[in-house]
């Protein structure tokens, strides 16, 4: 089975109603994004990031469910090997049903200890002090340490980034979808992929990217569409 791996980025989710970054009226319009995702800003204020990230896990298990797009890529898996990473804390992919799903900035789903990082915690969860999505400075894990969201701030290392780049030097197809390509590491990740692999992009606004890209100018949902047709039609 040939490997396609998807690279994805918020305008994924957005027919899903989660909001993108740096679209007009996206989520950098609404919150100064150094004060709720940077390591400063949760320094400086960690109640205001434990109420910023619990809002958007309610929103997020509440009134936001995957997508045609989401879904495409799960029906991708019965013709090709897909590996999914994506820039997202959303867990879209993995409602879908998607197999193998890398998460770069990490999970809005998670918290983790801030003594001890291994200790990764998915949310609602018996064993923290508070059991449901919210939670605040004084959530306590199981062994009294605070916890944090489990999301990679601005200004903090990007552990999944070298797993990534060893997915798509691996991949024969690979597909970014829905991302301004702005952010480093991850806008660096097309770069990687071996000579040969065909490369797609589908975003209605897309970033400039080189020649040897196929781009197609749509929303997540009709791209992944006309991509599925087009791959099984080689
Ligand atoms: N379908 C596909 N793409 C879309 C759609 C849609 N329906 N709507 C918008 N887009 C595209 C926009 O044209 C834009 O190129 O999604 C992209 C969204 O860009 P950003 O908001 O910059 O999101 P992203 O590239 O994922 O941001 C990267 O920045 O602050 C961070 O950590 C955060 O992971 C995020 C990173």
């Amino acid at each position: 089975m040939k490997k396609l791996v998807v690279s994805s980025g918020a305008g994924i989710s957005a027919e899903s109603g989660m909001m993108t970054y740096r679209d007009a009226g996206g989520l950098w319009d609404t919150y100064p994004v150094m004060e709720v995702a940077s390591a400063e800003g949760f320094a400086a204020n960690p109640p205001l990031i434990h109420e910023f990230y619990s809002n958007m896990r309610k929103k997020m298990q509440d009134t936001v469910h995957p997508n045609a797009a989401h879904l495409g890529l799960v029906d991708l898996e019965k013709d090709f090997d897909v590996r999914i990473i994506t820039q997202n804390v959303d867990d879209l992919h993995e409602r879908a049903g998607s197999k193998h799903v890398l998460h770069l900035h990490g999970e809005l789903m998670k918290v983790r200890s801030m003594r001890h990082p291994e200790r990764i915690y998915q949310l609602p969860c018996d064993q923290l002090t508070d059991k449901g999505l919210t939670t605040t400075v004084d959530t306590r894990d199981p062994y009294g340490d605070p916890v944090r969201p489990h999301i990679v701030f601005f200004g903090e290392s990007v552990p999944e980034f070298e797993p990534a780049v060893g997915l798509v030097q691996q991949a024969d197809i690979l597909v970014v979808i829905g991302t301004s390509l702005v952010v480093y590491p991850a806008a660096a990740l097309l770069q990687y992929a071996r000579r040969g692999t065909e490369v797609y992009y589908i975003d209605p606004n897309p970033a400039s990217v080189p020649s040897w890209v196929h781009v197609i100018p749509k929303k997540a949902t009709e791209g992944v569409a006309d991509l599925i047709k087009l791959l099984r039609n080689q």
